[in-house]
């Protein structure tokens, strides 16, 4: 394998080339990094119709001793709904009768951590609530206190910390009372005090998103943008201002209700948290099933002009004072937005894209444009500054798609790899051979890279509760999480970003199942040469990598191999073996400009020559 790393062969890639998707599938972010512990805070999630289904909440107690239902008598008028809780009984069971909620699958109780606790309510009595955080079952309390409530015909907000004396991966909240009386409840809500900077994610799934370096958050979608029906689809202006007053939406693509917790601001906040640019996917007037005339899009194409205020807007402008008072008086930097999901074959996709376009390029200049079109192998029919491309395949045809950029046209609009991975036969729930097929992939998109701009991996995140759609890349539960290969191949990648690749050429009788690149990165100490190589087959390789052209002497000092592998090609990560497949770095003492290496049998190594 050589590498010619003179400086005249050699080619920036965009700062931007790889980042990530986050889309709200899977209960990635209700129930995954959106730290809220409640799940159907508002009791919306039944719909409108009173009294409705208030699942997950359930009733502890029997007919005879509590009656529960939902009205529309809540002080939040973008979401009326309200539970009405009258408890019958002057002698109550031991322990009260009341109300619980599992949570997302069971609310993952720290010992010794501090849970917030906000909910409002009204009662024309008085009564006293007992709040408790237990175990499934309700025996075992992890933390408990006791709130009288006076002087309550009006809604009022009650604050309470509670900390918990025991841990327990699957509790639950409850609520009890144990007099007669009558209470209603809106917007329970219980968040961990120790979220990330405070902002509400869940620090050790933000933790794995900053691993991978990201340099862009795409979000929050995918088809949860478009909706089945126009009307579920995600709305950026319900979802932001205080959490209490949004409405929440049933996203009936993945089927399940969002309390919208996790907002347009949250978003926005969460890409500056990670450091990455952020990329606004909106909806432009096409779910799956219907779509706005062009004729009549105006009124949205308003919106998402609204919505660009909102993130950029000065603090006085109309929308940028809703952000400033959410407590983000600097703009957010939104400088790509994308004009839909998916909807390139849509019968309105052009006329509607077209009044988008030309009203964002009017107001924001600046803005890059991403189109839902394909043209890596055609040109457009429309302006635009980037085009989505989406691949899910089988490994095979996905290792052999290394070479697809080869012949785009270097004219016209960059690819935005917005959506890649293997799925279906050979994809298991996240195997080693997926990861390579994609790590092949992306070799071709960083040596294509002058008309690649952005890649990122689809989807993220999986609720292990909750696996709509396998594989991805981050599995977790309440409190546990793990990297599939799929993840750990691309915190190989994650210097590639802003880093300079160079030609390379292979000489073997295995090239047809290899795939390589070369790129010079620096981190504050050292600039490095880092070949990567996929061998693809199932035999060992031996190569000898040599490098010309290099601006210093390779050092063995500070010179490191990482390897992704393990002994069978399907092998997945789990819970019980987090890390099974993971990369293994080691010193490589032999490193020079010119090596000998063996590659194992179906791996991904990542040679770091110090120089
Ligand atoms: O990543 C899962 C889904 O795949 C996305 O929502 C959609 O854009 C694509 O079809």
């Amino acid at each position: 394998l050589k590498v010619d790393a003179s400086p005249q062969l050699a080619r920036q890639i965009p700062d931007t080339l790889f980042g990530i998707f986050f889309e709200e599938i899977n209960h990635a972010g209700a129930g995954g990094i959106w730290a809220e512990l409640v799940s159907n805070r508002g009791f919306e999630a039944g719909g409108p119709h009173t009294p409705s289904n208030i699942d997950p909440w359930s009733i502890i107690g029997d007919d005879s001793s509590i009656f529960v239902a939902t009205d529309r008598t809540s002080c939040f008028s973008r979401n009326t709904v309200a539970l009405r809780m009258e408890v019958l009984c002057d002698n109550c069971p031991a322990g009260g009768v009341g109300i619980y909620n599992p949570g997302f699958w069971g609310m993952n109780i720290e010992d010794g951590k501090t849970y917030n606790l906000v909910m409002y309510v009204k009662s024309p009595e008085t009564v006293e609530l007992t709040v408790c955080l237990t175990s499934s079952d309700g025996l075992q309390n992890l933390a408990s206190t006791t709130i009288p409530v006076s002087d309550a015909s009006n809604w009022t907000k009650l604050e309470q910390k509670l900390v918990a004396k025991g841990t327990n991966r699957t509790s639950r909240l409850q609520i009890t009372a144990n007099k007669k009386g009558v209470v209603w409840f809106d917007q329970v809500s219980l968040m961990p005090s120790d979220t990330y900077k405070g902002h509400g994610f869940r620090t050790e799934l933000i933790s794995m998103m900053l691993d991978l370096k990201p340099r862009f958050l795409r979000f929050p979608g995918g088809c949860f943008v478009e909706g089945e029906w126009l009307r579920n689809a995600f709305r950026w202006r319900e979802s932001i201002g205080p959490w209490e007053e949004r409405p929440g939406h049933f996203g009936d693509v993945w089927h399940y209700w969002t309390d919208d917790g996790l907002g347009y601001y949250e978003f926005l906040q969460l890409s500056e948290d990670l450091g990455a640019a952020p990329i606004w996917v909106f909806n432009n007037g096409i779910s799956h099933n219907d779509e706005v005339d062009t004729a009549a899009i105006a009124p949205f194409v308003k919106d998402v002009l609204d919505s660009l205020e909102f993130a950029r807007g000065s603090a006085d402008s109309t929308w940028g004072s809703v952000r400033a008072a959410m407590g983000h008086p600097e703009p957010f930097p939104v400088k790509y937005v994308a004009i839909g999901n998916e909807d390139c074959g849509k019968k309105f996709y052009r006329g509607n894209y077209l009044k988008f376009y030309n009203a964002i390029r009017e107001a924001y200049p600046d803005i890059q444009m991403i189109s839902n079109c394909d043209a890596s192998s055609r040109p457009l029919d429309h302006p635009a500054d980037l085009y989505d491309f989406h691949v899910y395949t089988d490994s095979k045809t996905l290792f052999s798609m290394k070479n697809t950029f080869d012949r785009s046209s270097r004219n016209g609009p960059k690819a935005f790899v917005s959506e890649y991975a293997v799925w279906r036969s050979d994809a298991g729930r996240g195997s080693l051979l997926a990861s390579l097929a994609e790590a092949a992939f992306l070799t071709g998109l960083e040596k294509n890279s002058d008309v690649v701009q952005m890649a990122s991996y689809a989807p993220l995140f999986v609720n292990n509760n909750d696996q709509t759609w396998n594989p991805d890349a981050i599995v977790f539960n309440s409190w546990q999480q793990y990297g599939t290969p799929s993840y750990w191949m691309q915190t190989l990648f994650r210097e590639s970003s802003g880093a300079m690749i160079h030609p390379i050429t292979i000489t073997s009788s295995y090239s047809g199942s290899l795939a390589a690149s070369a790129i010079t990165w620096q981190d504050s100490e050292n600039s490095y040469l880092r070949v990567k190589i996929i061998n693809f087959g199932s035999d060992a390789v031996s190569l000898t990598i040599s490098a010309t052209g290099l601006q210093a002497r390779v050092n063995a000092v500070g010179s490191t191999a990482t390897v992704l592998t393990s002994s069978n090609v399907m092998d997945e990560n789990s819970f019980s073996n987090p890390n099974k497949v993971v990369p293994v770095k080691s010193q490589l003492s032999d490193a020079a400009e010119q090596m000998q290496v063996t590659l194992a049998p179906h791996s991904f190594s990542s040679f770091d020559l110090a120089l």
